[in-house]
């Protein structure tokens, strides 16, 4: 199995990829993390414990990290989200956060098991570079960096530049490019939006499944649905899943290759763009980026884990 933590702004497709993380059995899932991001921070949380609840995976700890980006004000995408949780996600009775900050937590989980834990990063990477600066070492003990952000030199969908998690907090996004990690990407465009999508067929056989996970799946999914439609996009998209699935099952990548990815900190129009550059500007590589996957594999897995029966 491969142990890792998931750090999360806990609302719609973050919370399939911890189902992910928590049921598929290649997964050794130790915490999750919680940045702020998509919706308001306490809901989140609530998202986070709901999902715990409908796996039946309760003591999973999660751990509260930072409340807003490292320079800029918060922004949010509850346009696209509403609460994150299809109205479910109420107070969890029982499930409290752990004390200890998310970035601590990571440090020192990294440093307990140098070189075996990896991090599956599905919001804005602040936790991320605020462990970086914290612990000179933290990149080193970190195996590998999986995150889920910016555009392969295709659209935003925060602006016509940018991706959310990069907009949000690019000067975060910035520093974790530069610290050192073995760093896999899974950006927006073209890659979520072109392969990672699931359509009303696909919906229709989830919502088939009839299992609890597959109400919960369809549920969750509802708002962004809509918004999706709204825009153009022909079902709904599975970014951090992908993302979490990808570190889990390597054979669904079919493509990925070496890029210097760098984020825009002072653009005008182009806060939070990625610049992938793939080798012709005489820039070493930092990253390795997917650029296909194997979409009906994912699909697969996906509705593998929401056809399974919760933990006891
Ligand atoms: C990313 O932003 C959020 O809306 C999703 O959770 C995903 O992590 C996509 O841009
Ligand atoms: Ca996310």
């Amino acid at each position: 199995t491969v142990p890792l933590v998931i750090d999360t702004d806990t609302a719609q497709d973050d919370c399939v990829a911890l189902l992910v993380g928590l049921l598929d059995p290649a997964a050794d899932l130790r915490a999750i993390t919680m940045v702020a991001g998509n919706v308001g921070f306490d809901q989140q949380v609530r998202n986070a414990f709901m999902t715990l609840n409908v796996a039946g995976t309760p003591a999973v700890p999660v751990y509260l990290g930072c409340r807003r980006p490292l320079v800029r004000e918060w922004v949010s995408a509850e346009d696209v989200h509403g609460d994150g949780s299809g109205g479910l996600a109420m107070a969890q009775e029982g499930l409290v956060p752990e004390a200890e900050h998310a970035v601590d937590a990571l440090v020192r989980m990294a440093a307990e098991a140098p070189g075996e834990l990896s991090i599956v990063a599905i919001g804005p990477l602040t936790n991320i570079a605020a462990a970086v600066v914290k612990d000179p070492g933290f990149a080193r003990n970190v195996k590998s960096l999986f995150i889920m952000g910016g555009s392969n030199n295709g659209r935003g969908n925060i602006t016509a530049a940018a991706e959310f998690n990069f907009y949000v907090d690019p000067e975060a996004a910035k520093t974790v490019f530069s610290a050192g990690f073995e760093i896999t990407v899974v950006p927006w465009d073209p890659l979520t939006l072109r392969q990672a999508v699931f359509g009303q067929e696909r919906l229709d056989e989830i919502a088939a499944l009839g299992t609890p996970l597959s109400r919960f799946f369809t549920r969750i999914c509802a708002a962004t649905l809509e918004f999706d439609r709204r825009v153009g996009i022909d079902g709904t998209t599975h970014p951090d899943s992908l993302t979490a699935a990808v570190l889990l099952h390597p054979e669904l990548v079919r493509r990925a290759s070496p890029y210097h990815v760098d984020v825009e900190t002072a653009g005008e129009l182009t806060r939070g763009y990625s610049a992938m550059s793939w080798g012709v500007h005489g820039l070493e590589p930092n990253a390795r980026v997917v650029e296909e996957i194997d979409s009906e594999a994912f699909y697969e897995l996906i509705k593998g884990v929401l056809a399974r029966e919760t933990a006891p």
